[in-house]
């Protein structure tokens, strides 16, 4: 048998995050359990300095020194410039040669919402017919088009998350919905999410209430599903939806757990909650997250969520840092 290359123990991972809470504790928590440990950083406060270190990153809590790896947990929202910085440490560790659990890539394809549903649309994985636009006036044509076949769409913030921001637009109950135009802007100024139009078409409940799945996908593998259950359409946990227990095994679990992998595959994430929503002709995935949270589901999924990310970092990013630091 080949031999077994395992972390070494008395790793230092940072755990990048702008909010310390159950998620930072449940990590630290599962870190400690493989003996190594888990210091929170905020990325607004890590910062550039080229007198400091001989690879010119400062890095709170760890000196001149590198992290042995990043676990992300969390980006806060800032300007353009911040979040380019921000997005830019982690470039920076992982062209160091630091592990960083997603890496900057691949949180970038699953923040932008349209490069999410190209890319899963490329991969072939069914997902909801999508559009991404400048133009108000194409957006327009299409919301009156998609509403005189009956369809409604639903507007999403580009960069949204937690269900914030999402509209029902096109035939919405049998009413027309058009784009929500600022009254007094007009034309190009129109209140699209920061001048860009993200639609997406309307997925029909199959039931009252509905429900959409969450599958959590860790290292190419599915460890855990919920069902997500509320009587509005937005499904999210922070909106209130109940989470139910869903088996990756029986009833519609296999094929959940399929599409989820394969979702996190084409987006090459490390680990990923990936948002479904069932129709008569199957699952339909509808986005993919590279920072997901896992609380509501950790009170219904029978696996230790925070384990289950801190082994694969461990056993399949940072296996390699034995031999250099056994060296
Ligand atoms: N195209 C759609 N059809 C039906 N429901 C949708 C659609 N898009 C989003 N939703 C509902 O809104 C929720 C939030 O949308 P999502 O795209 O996951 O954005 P967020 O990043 O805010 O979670 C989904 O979990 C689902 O319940
Ligand atoms: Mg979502």
């Amino acid at each position: 048998m080949a031999d077994v290359v395992t972390a070494p123990r008395g790793l230092r991972v940072a755990i990048m995050t702008d909010a310390v809470g159950w998620h930072t504790r449940e990590l630290q928590r599962a870190l400690r359990e493989r003996g190594a440990s888990g210091r929170c950083v905020d990325l607004a406060e890590c910062r550039i300095d080229t007198t400091q270190a001989w690879h010119g990153l400062v890095l709170p809590g760890f000196g001149a020194e590198l992290p042995d790896a990043a676990l992300v947990r969390g980006i806060a929202g800032g300007s353009f410039e911040q979040v380019t910085k921000r997005l830019g440490v982690l470039h920076a560790l992982a062209a160091l040669g630091v592990p960083v659990y997603n890496e900057a890539r691949a949180i970038e394809r699953s923040v932008d919402k349209s490069m999410t549903s190209l890319l899963l649309h490329a991969a072939g994985i069914p997902t909801p017919p999508t559009w991404a636009t400048e133009s108000l006036a194409l957006a327009q044509r299409l919301v009156t088009r998609e509403s005189a076949a009956g369809r409604a769409l639903v507007l999403k913030p580009l960069f949204g998350s937690q269900g914030k921001g999402l509209l029902k637009l096109g035939c919405v109950d049998g009413v027309h919905v058009p784009l929500p135009v600022e009254p007094g802007l007009g034309g190009a100024d129109a209140a699209l999410y920061g001048g860009l139009a993200y639609l997406q078409r309307y997925v029909e409940p199959l039931a009252a209430p509905g429900h959409d799945w969450r599958v959590l996908v860790v290292g190419g593998r599915a460890v855990a599903a919920m069902r997500r259950v509320s009587t509005h359409w937005v499904h999210n946990v922070a909106r209130g939806a109940r989470c139910v227990p869903q088996s990756l095994a029986s009833g519609d679990g296999p094929a959940i757990a399929r599409l989820a992998v394969d979702s996190a595959a084409a987006l090459e994430m490390d680990y990923a909650g990936v948002d479904l929503m069932p129709t008569r002709a199957g699952p339909l995935v509808l986005e993919v997250n590279g920072v997901a949270a896992w609380q509501g589901l950790q009170r219904v999924a029978p696996v230790d969520v925070a384990r289950a990310l801190v082994d694969d970092l461990l056993d399949r990013k940072c296996a390699g840092l034995a031999g250099r630091r056994q060296a």
